[in-house]
């Protein structure tokens, strides 16, 4: 029985031969389910054909809402920001942290440096000093070889930064790294990243093997991996904002301009100490940064590992955003590491995510850089004042409201009367259903 379930050369059946195959023998109303798969297939087959060739198997199109959060001021320069997430309340709260500090002079950001790594991991049964004496003849070596993949880059202002040899034998036997430094300007730079690297893996093993000095055993060098790290410290970013206290408005009457900044310092200084509050307060973070990643079809998995690595940096987990309230100053601030591109990859290639970068004015991967940056300090402004003042549940009940009343297909007349009913109540799905039945049971008609 289970074996109907799987297939070989899935592969290799056509999309509709795929879907079909799988309604038959995963689902009970096979019929429907194809229809409702085969619904969500773009209408123009050119455009189609362009979401199919990003992915394998594909059989559908996975929706996700893209939405904007307006008024942003980043440097000066005003931004709508595309922002493509599942989650309710994000946009509304990025729009609202934004329009905040519209008044109060906007948000900073800036570069501090867009240097990436590659790794070529090899063992090697020999010593250090050995090492050592060729790696000159070895860096030259390699550069050469790898020109023909580097040339492009230079004439852009990229390329190859550095080569450093590491020593790694005190950590495993007979391991040693070649560590790269790479400048990729506007591009990520993951494919140009592991071409050159797998070029260095070649010319590696070639340099050895002349080695006429070196015995048998030292010609042989073992490649273990050639790959690019998604860790990029040295690819940061730092966004800001600040602002006298007195300008601060803690949107509630209870709490006054002071005490609001400290109990705001506070929140971010628990994330800093407690790793539990750390995690929250960095998804937090995200849910701004990934929003604006996918819009823009960057890669939203390596900026979420680079980021929580960084925030483990020392050893815990710690907060990515910063607060200090001195000398009558409010100043909150977000160091991030993040490798981005706005040529290459998916980001041209995606219809949406093209707009995106268009809505952004086509910005270098610097720009976009310090855009993110703030889409995640935003992000965690909105949450944590939420947090310290209303919480957060007020802002998200009403777009869980809203998703409930979706899903039992509410009128525009019950949405209207189930917003004020739950104005000062609890929302819950079986309070919402409740309210419905009772509601249609009071309108029926005759
Ligand atoms: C929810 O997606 C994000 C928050 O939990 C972040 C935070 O607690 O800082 C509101």
């Amino acid at each position: 029985m289970q074996k109907q379930k799987t297939i070989s050369g899935f592969s290799k059946l056509s999309k509709k031969g795929k879907l079909e195959w799988l309604v038959k023998h995963f689902f009970k109303d096979p019929e429907n389910v194809m229809r409702e798969l085969m619904s969500f297939w773009h209408s123009d087959e050119a455009q189609q054909h362009i979401f199919d060739g990003f992915s394998e198997n594909t059989i559908s199109n996975y929706y996700l809402p893209f939405g904007i959060a307006p008024n942003f001021q980043i440097n000066g320069k005003i931004y709508a920001l595309p922002m493509v997430i599942e989650e309710s309340s994000v946009v509304a709260a990025a729009s609202s942290a934004a329009k905040y500090w519209l008044d109060r002079g906007g948000f900073h950001a800036q570069v501090i440096k867009t240097t990436k790594i590659g790794q070529v991991h090899f063992t090697w049964k020999g010593s250090i000093q050995l090492l050592g004496s060729v790696f000159p003849a070895l860096k030259e070596q390699l550069i050469r070889d790898a020109a023909p993949i580097t040339a492009n880059m230079e004439n852009r202002g990229g390329g190859v930064l550095d080569i450093q040899l590491l020593d790694m034998t005190h950590l495993e036997t007979d391991f040693y790294q070649l560590r790269v430094s790479f400048e990729t300007c506007d591009s990520m730079g993951a494919n140009f990243i592991n071409s050159v690297l797998e070029s260095y893996a070649d010319s590696l093993r070639a340099f050895f093997k002349k080695q006429t000095a070196f015995s048998e055993e030292e010609q042989e060098v073992d490649v273990i991996m050639s790959i690019l790290s998604n860790y990029t410290p040295e690819c940061l970013v730092r966004a800001w904002v600040e602002c006298p206290v007195e300008d601060l408005d803690p949107c509630v009457e209870a709490i006054t301009a002071d005490a609001f900044a400290d109990k705001f310092a506070k929140a971010v200084r628990i994330a800093q100490i407690d790793p539990y509050r750390a995690t929250t307060h960095n998804k937090g973070i995200f849910n701004g940064i990934d929003a604006v990643v996918l819009a823009t079809a960057n890669d939203f998995r390596a900026v979420e590992a680079c980021g929580h690595a960084y925030a483990s940096r020392d050893g815990q987990y710690r907060s990515l955003s910063q607060c200090e309230v001195k000398d009558g100053k409010f100043r909150f601030w977000l160091d991030l590491p993040i490798a981005l591109g706005t040529v290459g990859g998916l980001t041209r290639l995606h219809p949406i995510a093209r707009k995106s970068l268009e809505l952004l004015g086509n910005p270098s991967a610097k720009e976009l850089m310090e855009i993110i940056a703030v889409a995640g300090l935003a992000q965690n402004f909105a949450a944590v004042r939420s947090l310290i003042t209303t919480g957060i549940q007020q802002g998200h009940m009403k777009m869980h409201l809203h998703n409930i009343l979706t899903h039992f297909g509410a009128s525009e007349l019950e949405v209207g009367e189930a917003f004020s009913y739950f104005s000062d109540k609890v929302v819950s799905f079986s309070a919402v259903r409740e309210f419905l039945e009772i509601f249609r049971a009071k309108t029926i008609p005759g």
